[in-house]
């Protein structure tokens, strides 16, 4: 029979696989480097001294922060490291006791932490909590034998690769109207992975169907709904189910702060843009994409990197306060421009002999699309344009125009334009690179080459006169000059 996704057997699978594995999911099997890097506990531990300086804590009371899903524990080992060191720079932080408590579904994971030589180094800055699905708004400290309680300081919610393992359901424009997605799991006829006691998602195929909307949502998820159905017109989207009522149940402790970081959408349109959202596969765990959107609905404010390739994460600052200078200096300025977090992952590729169009746009996005950097890149770059994304396309285009928002020209800078015009070339956007082949003639004078170059535009363009001229141009200049002539014979101009 077939079921909306949330009330699937599939959360079972997952959860089965985290409980049974332990800490030996991360034995090469989940990903887990982007969101345990130094990097990324290093941007995060930034991103909250911000905040606590627009919205000083009263140092009389703990100020938690609760990290739902924490897995191995390092993100936490190392993020009360990095708060501990910069709270040191802020005199009146100084003396803020933080409490940062780790907690999982997983109670073994739990006791590896607990008797974990680094964790147990940090003393009382850090607890642990089990988390029971559905009841987040009771939760047991366990080294401190209390219920968590932030007080008069805000619940700082962290949330790193776990809403995207958490139930969600799915919808589609068709049309019949909207149609919410339907999911029946059929265990294949020979398992492989799964064991006596587990079902494992790689012996399970998920066949989908869909169905006309049925009327069975409480009145917060309805009003998601309702948002995307009065907003959207076509495609598909999510709402995640789990998530919101996770959040919804730790606002009963106190006023929320959220810092999360994910694959998924921030804007409804990049989410809609496609037909469906299925899962992904990790060894034994699968993820889908978190609709971060929805999530930012139930805040007063947010701030959400907008990443258009699909497997980095996203990251967002979302909090039932009034957005302040620090973090917003500190999220679009210091962190959003490189996306340090995802684009030093990417800077892994080379050294394992794996450099992709990706990779030379992170080196891009980490240089802060400096034209020198371009200029390094840019010969590397349509070498590695085969098979690349939409997305990828899309991050490639805006690091481009970045970088020419960058230029400074002067004798000695880098040959900018043209690089832009070659790239622009390879991407087919034959205007776009006409206009800078023509650029960098007006800045280094006209080589045959260059007009060669434009001419070929031209011809794309279908703008045969012209490109006529500029092809014996080129033989003007260097008679003979193979590219010219057979571009004029291309258009049986000879
Ligand atoms: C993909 S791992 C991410 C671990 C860690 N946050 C990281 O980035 O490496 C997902 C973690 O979330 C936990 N988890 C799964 N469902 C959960 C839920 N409903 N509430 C809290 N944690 C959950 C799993 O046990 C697992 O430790």
């Amino acid at each position: 029979m077939a079921d909306p996704i949330s009330q699937s057997g599939l959360w079972k699978i997952q959860q089965d696989y985290y409980r049974e594995l332990s800490v030996a999911a991360w034995d090469d099997k989940t990903p887990y480097y982007l969101t345990n890097s130094q990097v990324f506990t290093d941007t995060y531990a930034d991103l909250i001294l911000a905040y606590l300086q627009d919205h000083p804590p009263d140092l009389q009371e703990p100020f938690y922060l609760l990290e739902l899903g924490s897995g191995t524990g390092r993100f936490a080992y190392q993020l009360a490291r990095d708060l501990r060191r910069k709270l040191q720079y802020f005199p009146e932080l100084r003396p803020l006791r933080f409490c940062l408590v780790l907690s999982d579904i997983v109670r073994d994971n739990l006791e590896f932490w607990r008797g974990h030589e680094g964790l147990k180094s940090l003393g009382e800055t850090i607890d642990f909590s089990i988390i029971e699905p559905g009841r987040e708004d009771s939760m047991f400290l366990e080294k401190s034998g209390r219920r968590l309680h932030p007080g008069r300081n805000p619940l700082f919610v962290l949330a790193n690769y776990v809403f995207d393992s958490m139930p969600h359901d799915e919808f589609r424009f068709s049309p019949q109207g909207l149609e919410e997605c339907l999911i029946e799991l059929v265990p294949l006829p020979n398992p492989v992975h799964s064991t006596p006691t587990r079902q494992d998602i790689r012996d399970v195929e998920v066949r989908r169907i869909y169905a006309p909307l049925s009327d069975r949502y409480p009145p917060p998820l309805q009003a998601v709904l309702d948002h995307y159905k009065s907003k959207l017109r076509e495609g598909s989207f999510t709402i995640p189910v789990a998530a919101l009522d996770c959040l919804d149940r730790l606002r009963k402790l106190g006023e929320l702060v959220l810092l999360t970081s994910d694959r998924g959408f921030t804007a409804p349109d990049r989410m809609a843009a496609y037909p469906a959202h299925p899962h992904s596969l990790h060894a034994g765990c699968f993820s889908h994409m978190v609709n971060f959107h929805a999530l930012s609905l139930g805040f007063r404010s947010a701030l959400m990197t907008r990443r258009e390739l699909l497997d980095g994460v996203q990251t967002c600052f979302m909090g039932d306060f009034v957005l302040g200078p620090q973090l917003r200096y500190a999220f679009e300025e210091r962190f959003a421009r490189s996306n340090a977090l995802n684009h030093t992952n990417e800077m892994f590729a080379p050294f394992r002999g794996k450099t992709q169009l990706r990779t030379l746009i992170g080196f891009l996005r980490l240089n802060l699309n400096d034209p020198n950097a371009l200029a390094a890149v840019g010969k590397q770059i349509p070498q590695h344009m085969h098979n690349y994304s939409y997305g990828e396309r899309l991050e490639l285009m805006t690091a481009l125009e970045d970088t020419w928002a960058n230029d400074f020209y002067f004798r000695g800078a880098p040959n900018l334009t043209f690089w832009l015009a070659h790239i622009y070339e390879h991407l087919g956007l034959w205007d776009r690179a006409l206009w800078f082949f023509e650029k960098t003639a007006e800045r280094q004078g006209a080589d045959a080459m260059l007009w060669v170059f434009q001419a070929n535009c031209l011809r794309h363009l279908n703008l045969r006169e012209q490109a006529i001229v500029r092809y014996n141009r080129a033989l003007d200049l260097v008679p003979g000059l193979p590219e010219a002539t057979e571009g004029l014979r291309s258009l049986s101009a000879i």
